[in-house]
């Protein structure tokens, strides 16, 4: 089968539209990585090209993901372009047997390279299938609300949770782990990947400080849906700090306690602290 006709690739490609018109995606701005189950990869086979041989550094060490095969988008290439032209702006990367390197099997037809997030997508794929095997999305964006929080409350990952928390309801529920956050770092490399992977040892979301952010999931829904939801929240709560920077009245540790039982969740304490102030931001 072609690898345009599967259904993880049409997923992959609609993803990539929809984040632009989210308007999470200015110009090449964002990247998205899918780790394949072996049966996609058998129906791809015939469609896959191994003969270049070319091995190139991934810039991160993923032994836990070495031989696996990974759709990521190209550097540089511009999420917007992807539904319209895929095999132009998206890959298939195979990471060697020590998972120091990769091939380009498929994509890229008019040259160019995976994203220059690639050690950020691999180290948080494989922290993230090492607690969950069922994770295989990685996505990154840059939504607006999301960054300007980041100019606004303390780069803390519980009081970002906290406040994030607050704004909907149905946030504790959809990641009741929280999210971390990773303060200003040079994009691109070896160590904001580590600092991001840490998050994702447990969170299924990462700010990065004056960037965007990172969300995993078991599938585009999950991964599209957590991205979506966090920043639905960061813009409610821009809309009320654009009013004020305190609150008249929120929803309450004992409220979101209140959700564990009914929705089967069991929402972190360390984001429930009793607050002392009601001015956003502040413990
Ligand atoms: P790429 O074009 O290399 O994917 O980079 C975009 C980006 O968002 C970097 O953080
Ligand atoms: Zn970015």
């Amino acid at each position: 089968m072609k690898v345009v006709d599967t259904a993880f690739a049409k997923s992959f490609f609609r993803m990539c539209g929809d984040g632009f018109y989210q308007g999470w995606h200015e110009r090449n701005g964002g990247n998205l990585s899918y780790r394949l189950k072996e049966d996609e990869i058998r129906e791809i086979w015939d469609d896959l090209n191994f003969e270049s041989g070319r091995q190139y550094d991934i810039g991160t060490f993923v032994p836990t993901l070495a031989g696996e095969f990974f759709m990521v988008t190209g550097s540089g290439k511009y999420m917007r372009n992807i539904p319209d032209a895929p095999e132009e702006n998206v890959c298939i990367v195979k990471l060697d047997a020590s998972g120091v390197r990769y091939q380009i099997v498929w994509g890229l037809t008019n040259g160019g390279k995976p994203t220059s997030e690639l050690p950020s997508h691999l180290m948080n794929l494989e922290v993230c299938k090492r607690r969950d095997p069922n994770i295989r999305v990685v996505y990154h964006a840059h939504p607006a609300n999301i960054i300007a929080l980041t100019y606004l409350l303390p780069l803390d990952g519980e009081i970002f949770t906290r406040e994030i928390f607050e704004m909907a309801t149905e946030c504790p529920v959809v990641f009741p782990k929280g999210i971390g956050v990773v303060p200003w770092m040079v994009p691109g490399g070896k160590d904001i990947a580590v600092a991001t992977s840490k998050i994702m040892e447990e969170q299924d979301f990462a700010v990065w400080a004056h960037h965007g952010a990172f969300a995993c999931g078991t599938d585009f829904d999950m991964a599209f849906g957590l991205m979506h939801t966090v920043e639905k929240a960061a813009e409610v709560l821009i809309k009320v700090m654009s009013v004020t920077d305190k609150k008249r009245q929120t929803i309450s540790p004992r409220n979101f306690r209140a959700l564990n039982a009914p929705f089967g969740i069991d929402i972190d304490e360390r984001f429930l602290y009793d607050k002392k102030s009601n001015v956003i931001g502040e413990r």
